[in-house]
């Protein structure tokens, strides 16, 4: 049976856990499926402190001892994901910046290749559909095969047309999900993922520090494929492939001549 796991940046049981509510309830009309709510509240997870251990000696070194890697297991366990968030201030809700802040060290090592993901955002006004595209971005930069996400406008106190439209929202995200969650695969890198990938690598290269990014390339198989997964690349994304392996080292070289200025 497929799990659906819905993390919830919201401190209240209002519009944006009723927006899952509704994912959760299309959901299982497609099909019998397992569907949890994760609500940030209710997780100890200590503000990133900035120390960068993670990035450079690995994740299980961060001085900061709570519900991580509780919460990492339930992404593990997951086939489906969304996050789910209000607007504060033209942002994530701070519980939720804090969980990205946390996770960092995955936009290096991304992992979540398979997982299906998306994201949904309540707000009063304005300023949600960029955050809808920053949670996307990060889904992306984490790994995950993104469905492109919703925002939903929802004034207090909510009147009829605005539970309606909530609602239709919520199941045209439901269709789009279900179809990634019925379909995922490993799919064929778009050029930008691709991008990512061998330029992050070819830097990795050539700085030739035994990083532990470096490391975790090498156990990883990745200085030797064609990208984080075993995937068909045609002939002109072989090609661009191996121009972007020269960009990158062309970017470090750059970076390294300004350095010692
Ligand atoms: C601290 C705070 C900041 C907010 N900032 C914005 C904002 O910048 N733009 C906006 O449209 N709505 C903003 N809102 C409204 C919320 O996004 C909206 O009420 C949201 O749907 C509440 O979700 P909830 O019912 O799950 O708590 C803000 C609300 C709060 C409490």
């Amino acid at each position: 049976m497929k799990k659906v796991t819905a993390f919830i940046g919201s401190q209240r049981k209002k519009a944006t856990y009723q927006a899952v509510q509704e994912m959760e309830k299309n959901l299982k009309q497609y099909e019998a499926m397992d569907f949890e709510y994760v609500f940030l509240n209710d997780y100890e997870l200590q503000f990133c402190r900035g120390c960068k251990t993670c990035f450079d000696k690995g994740e299980k070194f961060c001085p900061l001892k709570d519900d991580r890697d509780m919460l990492l297991e339930k992404m593990e366990e997951a086939n489906g994901i969304i996050f789910a968030t209000p607007n504060y201030a033209f942002q994530v809700s701070a519980r939720m910046k804090n969980f990205f802040d946390r996770f960092s060290y995955m936009l290096h090592r991304p992992k979540f290749f398979s997982k299906t993901y998306t994201a949904i955002v309540t707000q009063g006004v304005f300023g949600g559909k960029d955050i809808v595209k920053y949670l996307e971005f990060t889904g992306i930069h984490l790994g995950f095969d993104v469905i492109k996400g919703s925002c939903v406008p929802v004034l207090e106190p909510m009147n009829d047309l605005q539970q309606k439209k909530l609602k239709q929202e919520m199941k045209k995200l439901s269709d789009r999900f279900y179809r990634g969650l019925s379909h995922s695969t490993l799919s064929v890198p778009s050029f930008s993922r691709l991008m990512v990938f061998r330029m992050t690598r070819a830097s990795l290269q050539s700085i030739g520090e035994e990083s532990y990014d470096y490391s975790y390339y090498k156990d990883q198989g990745w200085f030797e494929s064609d990208y984080y997964y075993e995937t068909r690349l045609g002939p002109i994304k072989k090609s661009v492939g191996i121009f972007f392996d020269f960009l990158g080292r062309q970017l470090v070289k750059h970076i390294t001549v300004k350095k010692t200025f």
